[in-house]
């Protein structure tokens, strides 16, 4: 919504693109801004795929928004098939055009427009990584105003303590793995023993988790069975 004091345009949608492991990300469709944290822990996602050193390795990029993530696995991993969802019809135009910019070959990518697993056919994935939304409404206040202004509102906040798309992520994302196969989790600070009570409840059998380059708890690689 336009309002009077809106803070001034964000550098990154000025521009029109960002970085994001050495991938090109357009912004133009204005899905949320790729943050260094996700990044950060889309490093090791990369580092783990590679290290399965399967002939074929199957990839869930979930609430992907701008696709930084999957791109940047397709990319770093000429081998994967990568799969991408996103709620938002703007978002599945953006990564579109994502992996066209990047050149991922037409054969190993599919998109599809779900909410969360509602859409995506069953398929076995060796790891399924995910930044859905987890702010907590009650800490509007707590947010920059660029970012209340500019950014998709969708991408930000869920009910529930900011939970609610992570629960039933979880509840789902099990039966979309292999039994070795991994969830990359990214998640506020604050949920980080929500996030262990929820795995148990979900049966998952092991949840690792790490911090940020800022030293804040903030992903989770969660596994379907004993690692
Ligand atoms: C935090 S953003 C993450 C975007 C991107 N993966 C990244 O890391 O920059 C969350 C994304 O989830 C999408 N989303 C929100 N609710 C959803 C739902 N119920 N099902 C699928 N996607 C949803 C939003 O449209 C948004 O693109």
């Amino acid at each position: 919504m336009e309002t009077q004091n809106k803070t001034d345009i964000p550098e990154e949608y000025k521009k029109g693109f960002v970085d994001f492991l050495g991938c090109k990300i357009d912004l133009s469709r204005r899905p949320l801004i790729p943050r260094p944290e996700t990044e950060f822990w889309t490093k090791y996602a990369i580092v783990d795929l590679a290290a399965l050193g399967a002939s074929k390795i199957r990839v869930l990029d979930i609430f992907s928004g701008s696709g930084c993530v999957g791109v940047a696995v397709a990319k770093n991993l000429p081998l994967s098939s990568v799969d991408f969802s996103d709620i938002e019809a703007s978002a599945i135009e953006q990564i579109k055009i994502n992996c066209e910019i990047n050149a991922i070959a037409p054969d190993h990518f599919r998109i599809f427009k779900s909410d969360i697993f509602a859409g995506i056919p069953k398929g076995d994935y060796d790891a399924i990584l995910a930044n859905p939304p987890y702010i907590d409404p009650s800490r509007i206040g707590q947010v920059q105003k660029s970012v209340l202004d500019w950014e998709p509102g969708t991408a930000l906040f869920a009910a529930d303590k900011g939970l609610a798309r992570i629960n039933e992520f979880l509840k789902q994302a099990k039966d979309f793995l292999t039994p070795e196969g991994f969830i990359y989790l990214e998640f506020d600070f604050s949920q980080k023993n929500d996030i262990i009570k929820i795995a148990r409840e979900e049966k998952y059998l092991a949840a690792k988790f790490f911090r940020d380059q800022f030293g804040k708890w903030r992903f989770a690689k969660i596994f379907r069975q004993k690692p």
